[in-house]
């Protein structure tokens, strides 16, 4: 009997040579053992086979993303499993194609409960900031999963995080992403991580989409299986607000819209609209001021203000609607799936160095489920929100702006034309400057067909325009004060 021992990581690895090892030497699948990180049965077997054997060794197309799945689960038949698999595949190849095989179909479901887990990971692992040892932020997680995930799992979050440092330590191991290295460590004791302030971002996020009207209990424990829940910080709101839950549905129905009493008309015309009276000194004053900002009812819900980034100095600059469910998280403004696109086309344009921003700087959403879906904003959320515009504006001095959309175009221009018959033109800001207004990303993404591929092209050719016009351009500083 020969016996391969799994390593805690890079198992994959150890497991694919030895099967090859074996195959090639024609070893049945009854004649080995497989265990994980020293089994039972550690003093028994005979070593494996020495150099490759006489046969050639096959494998599916699909068969290697399949065994690194199957092969994190924890069962510990699962090794086995798959080189009896592959084993039957060297004889028949069509042995693994059918899917109704009782050996096909156990290693698909136990492919799918890895799937799973790692999803569970990609939403559960909450990170805490550490304190910074060089440029980069630092951040540490612990998580808990079901299977041996932590090779499978972690490469989601070095894409997603890419800019910063972070651990994740798991009881089987810990991944590290250091200057953009990530590598893999044996595992360490559950380490002291500080609570931040991002506990309080998420209790915010999850408190804005629970809605007690639609309180699913089962569905919420599938959703967010319990055993996640202690490391959760969100949760620990759940318990009081399954218990307030009753009293704000009453609430809700007692405040249905009826008619507003006649003198709040009067009454909100006294009261003072504007919070900031004072023009900030620079740009950061600004972006700091408008964390606190409660010039209209967004703030209520939205998580936080999403400013613009920067640079201060870029010669052109981009205008979005408002931050979307993503932005509204990361307090950036263009990294959800619109953004993904613009930067896309960006590139593909040769733009240079943009601001980014948004007309709006809210989220503005309609809670439904757990979902928060994207709601326009009315005219006067966009002409409170000019405010910060227009002080970007101020300190930025773009050569040239694009408008992306109707909101922007109107925030810029003051003009509610149609976009159909403006796209591609350059028109002229409240301010003076030059706006060339196109299509936001998000109205190709809800295209399909020819419609999106036409759309995209028209954004494609709007920001090719920019990037020339912006070369052509003074800035706006070297010219006469409008
Ligand atoms: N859409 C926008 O208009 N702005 C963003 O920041 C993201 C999506």
């Amino acid at each position: 009997m020969y016996r391969v021992d799994l390593p805690g990581l890079g198992f994959f690895d150890v497991w694919r040579t030895a099967a090859r090892c074996l195959l090639s030497h024609g070893v049945a699948p009854e004649e080995v053992t497989w265990s994980r990180g020293g089994g039972e049965d550690l003093f028994g077997g005979k070593p494996l086979p020495r150099g490759n054997g006489v046969h050639y060794v096959s494998a599916p197309r699909t068969f290697p993303a399949l065994a690194k799945s199957v092969l994190c689960h924890t069962d510990p038949g699962a090794p086995a499993l798959l080189y009896a698999a592959l084993h039957r595949h060297q004889k028949d190849r069509k042995a693994l194609s059918n899917p109704a095989d009782p050996l096909v179909r156990q290693l698909a479901q136990l492919s799918k409960a890895v799937g799973r887990d790692v999803h569970k990971m990609h939403a559960f692992v909450r990170f805490r900031e550490l304190p910074a040892e060089g440029k980069r932020r630092r951040f540490g997680a612990w998580f808990e999963p079901d299977h041996f995930i932590l090779e499978q799992g972690t490469p989601f979050f070095a894409k997603r995080f890419a800019d910063m440092d972070w651990t994740i330590a798991t009881p089987q191991g810990v991944a590290r992403f250091d200057a953009g290295q990530l590598t893999f460590h044996p595992p360490a004791p559950r380490p002291d991580l500080p609570e931040d302030a991002s506990e309080a971002l998420w209790g915010t996020y999850f408190a804005n989409i629970f809605n007690p009207a639609r309180i699913h209990l089962n569905a919420m424990r599938s959703e967010m299986p319990v055993k996640y829940w202690k490391n959760l910080p969100e949760t620990r709101l759940i318990p009081g607000m399954l218990e307030a839950a009753e009293a704000r549905v009453q609430a809700m129905r007692e405040a249905m819209p009826g008619e507003a009493p006649a003198r709040a008309a009067r009454i909100l015309e006294r009261l003072p609209q504007n919070t900031f009276p004072e023009r900030p000194e620079t740009l950061e004053d600004a972006r700091e001021a408008a964390l606190a900002c409660r010039r209209c009812g967004l703030c209520e819900a939205a998580t936080q203000t999403v400013f613009g980034p920067g640079p201060q100095d870029a010669p052109l600059m981009i205008v979005g609607e408002q931050p979307g469910d993503q932005e509204d998280l990361a307090g950036e403004p263009f990294v959800g799936p619109a953004g993904r696109l613009l930067r896309e086309v960006m590139a593909e344009a040769g733009v240079g160095p943009a601001y980014l921003t948004n007309a709006v700087k809210h989220f503005k959403f309609q809670p439904r489920g757990k979902r928060r879906l994207h709601q326009n904003p009315e005219r006067d959320e966009i002409d409170q929100c000019r405010w910060w515009l227009d002080i970007e504006r101020d300190f930025v001095k773009p050569r040239l702006t694009v408008a992306l959309g109707a909101t922007a175009a109107y925030a810029l221009t003051g003009s509610h034309t149609a976009m159909k018959a403006r796209r591609g033109t350059v028109e002229v800001a409240r301010d003076g400057g030059p706006v060339l207004v196109t299509y936001h990303p998000s109205y190709i993404l809800r295209l399909s067909g020819h419609e999106a591929e036409d759309a995209r092209a028209a954004l494609l050719q709007d920001l090719q325009q920019a990037a020339r016009r912006v070369k052509e351009m003074p800035r706006r500083e070297d010219l006469a004060p409008h």
